[in-house]
C-alpha cells in the first residue's frame, strides 16, 4: 500500500470533523436542472444553476455544520453575483472545496440493464487542473441496482475497479478521494437482500483498492445505508436501519478507513437525519459517521427558494437548519432547535 501523504490524510481527518458533514452540490448539469425544473418559472439554465449553489455557499454560519462541499465542473469555475469564485468563497468559511470527476454511469457492455461509471481517460490531467482550481477532494460514484438477480458480480466487479483506478490517481494528484459505491434503493427488494448487495459491493471494492495500492488513511467511503427497497411493503424501523448498517459496514470496512460519509439516497430529510443520528448513538465504530448529502441537505431549502429573491433568507436558514441538525447526528444528539421553524413564503 503506498504511504499516504501527510496532506491528503489531514484534509480526510478534517473533512469527518467532530459536528461536521459534506454538502453535496455536485449534481451534473442535466440533474440540477431536474429539480430546478419543478420550482422555478423559468426553464432552469446556467444562471439558475449559479444562484442556487451561490445561495448555498454564502449561507453565514454553514461552515459550522459543513466540513466540505463537493462541487461539479461547471460550479468549481462560477462565481458569485459579485465576483469570488466559489472554491474561495468556500475556503473563505473553512469548507473544503472538492470535485465530482466521474463523467457518469453508462450501460455496461454485455448487460445494458446494468451501469458502470466513466472518466478515467485523461484523469490524471483533470485532476492536476482541479488542485489548480482549489479542490482538495474528490467524487466518483459508481451505481449498483439491485433488480432480480441483478446486480451481476461484472458489474460490481468493473465497477470496482474503476472506483480504485480514480482513488489512486487522486492520492498521486493530492486530493483525498471518496470512494462512492451506490446501492440503489430503487426497488422491491428486501432489507436483507440490501444488506446482501451492499456487502458483496463493499468486499469487491476493498480488495480492488487493496490491489491498487490505495492508501485506506487518506480516503473516505461514501455508502449507501442498508434501507428495504422504496417499492418493498415491509419498510425497517429506524433501529433496524442503523444495527444493520453497521452490522454491514462492520464486516467488510477496514478500520483504517478515517471516515464514512453517507449519500441520502432519496430518503426524506428527516429519515436520513434519524437514520445517522441511531448509528452515532450506538457508537463503538472504529470510523466516523457522518454525512455527504445532497437531497437532504437542499430539497427542503430548494421548494423554499423557488428563484425568488424574497425567499433567499428563508432558503438559508431551512439549509443551516439542516446542516445544524446533521452535525448535531453526528454525535448522537437532537439539535437544540431541531423543531423546523415555520417558513414564510412569498
Ligand atoms: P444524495 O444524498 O441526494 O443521495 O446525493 C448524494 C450524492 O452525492 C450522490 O452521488
Amino acid at each position: 500500500m503506498n504511504a499516504p501523504g501527510t496532506n491528503i490524510q489531514e484534509t480526510a481527518l478534517a473533512l469527518v470533523a467532530d459536528g461536521k458533514g459534506i454538502l453535496a452540490a455536485d449534481e451534473s448539469n442535466g440533474t440540477m436542472d431536474k429539480r430546478l425544473e419543478p420550482v422555478l418559472d423559468d426553464p432552469p439554465n446556467e444562471d439558475a444553476r449559479r444562484a442556487w449553489r451561490e445561495l448555498l455557499f454564502t449561507t453565514e454560519g454553514a461552515g459550522t455544520h459543513i466540513s466540505g462541499a463537493i462541487l461539479y465542473d461547471e460550479t468549481i469555475r462560477q462565481s458569485t453575483a459579485d465576483g469570488t469564485l466559489f472554491p474561495e468563497l468556500l475556503a473563505r468559511q473553512g469548507i473544503i472545496p472538492g470535485i465530482k470527476v466521474d463523467t457518469g454511469a453508462k450501460p455496461l457492455a454485455g448487460s445494458p440493464e446494468e451501469k458502470v461509471t466513466e472518466g478515467l481517460d485523461g484523469l490524471r490531467d483533470r485532476i492536476a487542473e482541479y488542485h489548480e482550481l482549489g479542490a482538495r477532494f474528490a467524487k466518483w460514484r459508481a451505481v449498483i441496482a439491485i433488480v432480480d438477480e441483478l446486480p451481476s458480480r461484472n458489474c460490481i466487479d468493473v465497477n470496482a475497479h474503476a472506483l480504485a483506478r480514480y482513488a489512486a490517481l487522486c492520492q498521486e494528484g493530492g486530493l483525498v478521494p471518496i470512494v462512492e459505491p451506490e446501492v440503489l434503493t430503487a426497488g422491491s427488494h428486501t432489507l436483507e437482500r440490501s444488506e446482501e448487495v451492499t456487502a458483496l459491493t463493499l468486499r469487491s471494492v476493498f480488495s480492488a483498492l487493496a490491489d491498487q495500492g490505495v492508501a485506506l488513511e487518506a480516503m473516505l467511503l461514501k455508502p449507501n445505508m442498508v434501507l428495504a427497497g422504496s417499492d418493498c411493503p415491509e419498510q425497517a424501523s429506524v433501529e433496524d436501519v442503523a444495527s444493520r448498517t453497521l452490522r454491514c459496514l462492520g464486516r467488510v470496512v477496514p478500520a483504517a478507513v478515517p471516515g464514512i460519509v453517507f449519500l441520502s439516497g432519496g430518503q426524506s430529510d428527516e429519515a436520513a437525519t434519524a437514520h445517522l443520528r441511531a448509528m452515532n448513538q450506538i457508537g463503538g465504530q472504529p470510523w466516523e459517521l457522518s454525512f455527504s448529502f445532497g437531497r437532504a441537505l437542499q430539497a427542503t431549502p430548494l421548494a423554499t427558494w423557488r428563484g425568488q429573491e424574497a425567499n433567499a433568507a428563508s432558503a438559508q436558514a431551512g439549509y443551516l437548519q439542516l446542516a445544524k441538525s446533521n452535525g448535531a447526528a453526528r454525535a448522537g444528539r437532537f439539535s437544540p432547535d431541531n423543531e423546523r421553524e415555520p417558513v414564510a413564503v412569498s
